[in-house]
Parts: C-alpha cells; sequence; structure tokens
C-alpha cells in the first residue's frame, strides 16, 4: 500500500483521490475545505511528511473571460495561470523532510515545466508530469479506464520513478491503458493537443452542419457517417505523420473552392482560410530553415522531390514547389531533382557539389497503405558534405560525410 498524498482536491483531484485511496493510504490538502469518507483531509504539514508520492492537481486557471463560455476569439491570447502549481511546489519543497516522488497532474502548455516549474523544485524530489484525460461527470470511472496514461520525464525515458508510477498506477486500473513516455515538453503536448484536435475534430463537423443548414437537401449525419466510417484516411493513424503539407491536385483546390462556399452562404466564418494560411506558413517556416542552413554552411538548396508526391510526374498543388517559392522570396536560389516532374522549370539532372537537400518525398509514408513498403531511393549522388533536411524523420545513413536532420524532432 502505497502513501499518496493529493494537493488540490477540486472538481478533478477529489475523485482522483478517491479511486486512489480504494488501494491506498491517501491524503488530500486544499486551501478550501472539503471532505471525503475515504481520503484523509489534513494540513499541507502533515500532507508533504507522511505521503510518498504527492500529486499535484491545482488549478491552472485562464483569466476572467477566458472559458469559452461567452465570445472570448477576439480577445488577447494568454497563458494558463501557474501561482498555485508554483504555490504548492514551494510548500512541497517547505514541508519534505525527505525526497519525494512529486506527480503534476494540471495542464500547462508545452515548454511550462521545464521553463517554470523544474528550477523551483528542490533537487532532492523526483517529478514527473503526468496530465489525465478525464472528463468532468465520468471522473472516477475515467480514471480507471483511460484510453492512455501520459508520463513526463526529463529526458523521455522511462526512469525508474516513471516506473514505480506504472507500477502504481497498475493497482487502480480497470483496464490495460498505454503508457505514453515523454519528456516533459512532449507530454504537455499530447495532452493539450488532444484536447485541441477534438475541439477541430467538432469545429469540422459542426461547419457541414452549417452548411446543412444553409444549402438544403443534407443531412448532417449521413455525410458525417460516411466520414466516420472513413477508416482508411480520416479515422486513422494516416496522416499523423508531420512532414511535407496537404498537396495534390485535389485538396489545397477543394479548401480553397470552400473558402468560395463559406462565403457564398454566409456561414460567417472560414476555417479553410486559416487551414490554407497554416499551410503556406509551415511551408514558409521550413523555407526558412533550409536557407538558414544553407546560408551557414554556403551550400545551395536542392528540393529532392518536386512533384507533389514521389512516382508520379505532377506537379500540379505541390508543397515541394510552394516551398520553394519561399525559398526565392527569401532571396536564395533553388533547385529540384526529381527524374518525373512535369514541369521542368528549375529541375536538374544532378548536383556537383555538397548541397542543403530538403527530402520532400518519401514513398514509404505516401504509399505503405497499399502494401508497398519501398522507400524513396535518391534522385541524384549527394556529394561529400552535404545537409539532408528530413521532414518525415525517417532517413537513416551509413555514410559519416553527410549529415542527417530530422525537421521536427528538437531533442537533444
Ligand atoms: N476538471 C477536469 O475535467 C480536468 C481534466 C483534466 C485536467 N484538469 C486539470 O487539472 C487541474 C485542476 O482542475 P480542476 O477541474 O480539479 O480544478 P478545481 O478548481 O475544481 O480544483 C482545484 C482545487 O485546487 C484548490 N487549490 C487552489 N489553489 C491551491 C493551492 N495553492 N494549494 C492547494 N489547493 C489549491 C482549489 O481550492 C480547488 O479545490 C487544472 O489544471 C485542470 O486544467 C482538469
Amino acid at each position: 500500500m502505497a502513501k499518496i498524498g493529493f494537493i488540490g482536491i477540486g472538481k478533478l483531484g477529489l475523485d482522483c483521490a478517491e479511486v486512489m485511496a480504494e488501494k491506498h493510504e491517501v491524503r488530500g490538502y486544499d486551501i478550501y475545505p472539503r471532505t471525503s469518507d475515504s481520503v484523509r483531509v489534513c494540513d499541507i504539514a502533515e500532507l508533504v511528511d507522511e505521503s510518498e508520492w504527492i500529486f499535484i492537481a491545482v488549478p491552472t486557471p485562464h483569466a476572467e473571460g477566458y472559458d469559452g463560455s461567452v465570445p472570448s476569439s477576439h480577445m488577447d491570447p494568454k497563458d494558463f495561470g501557474h501561482d498555485a502549481v508554483i504555490d504548492a511546489i514551494n510548500k512541497v519543497n517547505t514541508y519534505a523532510k525527505t525526497s519525494k516522488k512529486v506527480v503534476l497532474i494540471s495542464t500547462v502548455l508545452p515548454g511550462t515545466t521545464r521553463r517554470k516549474f523544474i528550477t523551483l523544485l528542490d533537487t532532492r524530489h523526483q517529478f514527473l508530469y503526468n496530465p489525465y484525460l478525464i472528463a468532468m461527470g465520468s471522473v472516477k470511472w475515467d480514471m480507471a479506464n483511460p484510453e492512455m496514461v501520459i508520463i513526463g520525464t526529463e529526458d523521455g525515458e522511462l526512469t525508474g520513478v516513471a516506473g514505480e508510477l506504472i507500477a502504481l498506477y497498475k493497482t487502480i486500473m480497470n483496464n490495460d491503458p498505454r503508457y505514453e513516455i515523454g519528456t516533459w515538453d512532449e507530454c504537455e503536448s499530447i495532452k493539450i493537443f488532444y484536447n485541441t484536435f477534438i475541439s477541430a475534430k467538432v469545429g469540422l463537423v459542426n461547419m457541414i452542419q452549417d452548411f446543412a443548414m444553409k444549402i438544403g437537401n443534407i443531412n448532417v449525419d449521413v455525410v458525417t457517417n460516411a466520414l466516420a466510417r472513413s477508416t482508411m484516411r480520416i479515422m486513422g493513424p494516416k496522416y499523423m505523420t508531420a512532414g511535407m503539407g496537404d498537396a495534390g491536385a485535389c485538396h489545397p483546390r477543394d479548401n480553397i473552392a470552400l473558402r468560395w462556399l463559406a462565403e457564398e452562404y454566409k456561414v460567417g466564418y472560414d476555417l479553410f482560410d486559416t487551414v490554407m494560411h497554416a499551410r503556406e506558413l509551415q511551408a514558409k517556416n521550413l523555407a526558412l530553415y533550409l536557407v538558414e542552413q544553407a546560408e551557414l554552411l554556403n551550400l545551395p538548396i536542392v528540393i529532392h522531390g518536386k512533384a507533389y508526391k514521389p512516382d508520379v510526374e505532377y506537379c500540379i498543388g505541390s508543397y515541394s514547389t510552394l516551398v520553394g517559392y519561399y525559398i526565392k522570396e527569401a532571396g536564395h536560389k533553388v533547385v529540384y531533382v526529381d527524374p518525373l516532374a512535369d514541369n521542368p522549370e528549375d529541375v536538374v539532372a544532378a548536383i556537383d557539389t555538397p548541397a542543403v537537400f530538403l527530402w520532400a518525398h518519401n514513398r514509404k509514408i505516401t504509399y505503405e497503405y497499399t502494401g508497398d513498403q519501398v522507400d524513396t531511393q535518391p534522385y541524384c549522388e549527394i556529394k561529400e558534405g552535404s545537409i539532408i533536411v528530413d521532414p518525415w524523420r525517417k532517413l537513416t545513413t551509413t555514410r559519416k560525410d553527410i549529415v542527417i536532420i530530422q525537421y521536427g524532432n528538437t531533442r537533444p
């Protein structure tokens, strides 16, 4: 039986503490008077002194008017408040006579733990970031039946204390969840992007509802049920690998056309403006990264793959050329290698010098759903001293004379 303390026993913390109390000795502390039949509510000194594990479930509130119950999208964006978490950490430092295993549950934005909290906690304590995917109304059930348990450590490794936390959870779980281990920052991201994926998804299906109301002869459920059953591309892991942006003859222009439809039927907003704008700025960010590398090393830039995907000649709607556009806009030259490309502008057959390559094509990611597992083979010789920027983070090499940069992986 473990000795556990919960700092903050509000809407989330109290129910979670009570689930833990079914198997363990659990204390709870809150600045607000709380009662429980199974959790011993006590002062902070007793809680810290008596507990081996200290879970922090205090609020990370938004400022007044930012909860989404009234319009707020016109207001300045703001971070969550961190005072209560900082207060809880300070109290652990003050009252702990021995080393504690401190577990932060509260929701914070990516980077917050490393930037704001970890420097405050005494080094004798161990720290994990462990946000919950729990919903009001079903806290106790969600706690014992989670889809996944997210555990963040300093370096993303399953360190001893993270393993101990898994062992602790195994004593209370009714299901056999996934345990997702990452850096603090990755786990902060998993939690917040999990929630915002849901917001984006609901925003999309409700937009179809708006179109149904405006256009007529559409039952939104017929549309969303067909999409919900689309497990090949939409409902599943496909398109969940960050890399080159959406491209081709259809997708970009479909978004552009829907922008027109939204205006024509006066739905009052334009989600696709944001989607297309993000696509363009993501291409620009990648382009500027390539330019930075090229200028640092005084090398030319080559985009490896000009057609919108491997094995086809079509350059229509190509994300490679969009990246190329922004490279040129930044005042740099760019060429492409692609044996199939149907647009010969700036395409060369060979690269005779070292260069900064953008590895735009990845056959395996594009076609693996068909069972085809063959990876992209180089379209030209890669000279010694080259840098390959791989936006898919899959490329490996045994060559010592070239460097591969995994774009999107900033772990040290
Ligand atoms: N409620 C949910 O469904 C849910 C789900 C997942 C994550 N979260 C996150 O968990 C955190 C807590 O959420 P909640 O809904 O339980 O909030 P809450 O406001 O209901 O509970 C927080 C509790 O902490 C107490 N508290 C405030 N400052 C304190 C301090 N300095 N020391 C000790 N206790 C203090 C409050 O009195 C309150 O009882 C938030 O970061 C939230 O985003 C909530």
